[in-house]
């Protein structure tokens, strides 16, 4: 679907990287469009793709076929003039080892040629960045606030992040989710890579599985969110029937396992602790549902077995 005002849209964007070992379809025919003002989370696990779909909106690799075009403007014959419009965040980061983290700003300020510092500071501040050690003093989370601050420091329209969150901890993502939804409600767009769904779930709006080079889905958190489950594990001091669980709102796929009951559970808590009331808890675990689960879930057994029959294919 062709939208004229898309901040990104691709075209059948692809990527075969040729090397000793042969070839390898990193990026299969990619059709996407993130529109203005959106945070679209682009989710995939290791190896799906992500990073060169990103590579390639920045053109620092060329696409095998294919063609994406940014604001409007293809992506390979205005990238300097694009760039300037562009925050990117690397998923791994080579900045200047010997510069402080203030050193690291002004020589970007002053390549961009801006007036970027006090908003480049409020940025360290927020994310408790020390400016004044060197780089290579740095722990990885730290270079990587200090990547997010040269990304973020511009205010460009669009903002390109690959993995953001990795290696930050708790509280400094809760603060890279203020930032982000800031930027949103500038009218500014994010197109983010992750693997984790939680971290997708929470700020963007909507959501691109991509697995094995091809983008499986693409729908609206919200969407997905009504396919959200967790799995639940109780531990009971004595044994209780499987049965004790039937009909009860939300639980379903109910197995005694060596650690306990495991469940599945969409919803609310309090209808299972109420049912297991007289029983003595040891513990409860929660996990996350996979990718696949959730995929499973969203699109029928059918439409699951259809992919991984292709996947497995290839
Ligand atoms: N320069 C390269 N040469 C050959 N193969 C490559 C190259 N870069 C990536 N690949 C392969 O392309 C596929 C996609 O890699 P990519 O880095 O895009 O995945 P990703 O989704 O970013 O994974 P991760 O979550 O691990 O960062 C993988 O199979 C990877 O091995
Ligand atoms: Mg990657």
């Amino acid at each position: 679907m062709r939208q004229d005002n898309a901040v990104i849209e691709t075209d059948r964007l692809g990527k075969v990287y040729s090397g000793r070992k042969g070839q390898v379809r990193a990026l299969d025919r990619l059709d996407l469009s993130v529109q203005p003002g959106e945070i679209f989370g682009y989710l995939g696990p290791n190896g799906a793709g992500k990073t060169t779909t990103i590579r390639l909106l920045l053109d620092l690799i060329r696409p095998t076929m294919g063609q994406a075009l940014i604001f409007g403007q293809d992506a390979r014959e205005n990238s300097v003039e694009l760039h300037r419009r562009i925050g990117f965040l690397p998923g791994e980061l080579n900045l200047w080892k010997n510069l402080t983290g203030d050193q690291v700003l002004d020589y970007v300020n002053s390549v961009r040629g801006r007036n970027d510092l006090p908003y480049a500071r409020q940025l360290s501040e927020r994310l408790s960045l020390d400016m004044g050690i060197r780089v290579r003093c740095y722990s990885s989370g730290n270079r990587r606030k200090l990547g997010l601050v040269i990304a973020l420091m511009h205010k460009p329209d669009l903002l390109i992040l690959d993995e953001p969150t990795n290696g930050l901890d708790p509280l400094i993502q809760q603060i890279f989710h203020d930032l982000m939804r800031e930027t949103r409600a500038e009218g500014r767009s994010v197109f983010l890579s992750s693997h984790i769904l939680s971290e997708v779930q929470a700020i963007c709006d909507r959501v691109g599985i991509l697995r094995g080079g091809q983008l499986q889905a693409v729908e609206t958190v919200s969407a997905l969110r009504s396919a959200d489950f967790r799995w639940v594990t109780l531990r009971l001091r004595e044994p209780v029937s499987p049965r004790l669980f039937d009909g009860l709102p939300g639980v379903s796929d109910v197995i005694q396992s060596s650690d306990g009951i495991r469940l599945r559970l969409v919803g609310d808590f309090d209808p299972l602790l109420r049912a297991v009331e007289s029983a003595y808890i040891l513990d409860i675990r929660t996990e996350e549902p996979s990718l696949e689960e959730i995929f499973l879930t969203y699109y029928g057994s059918h439409a699951l077995s259809a992919t991984s029959v292709e996947m497995a294919a290839r």
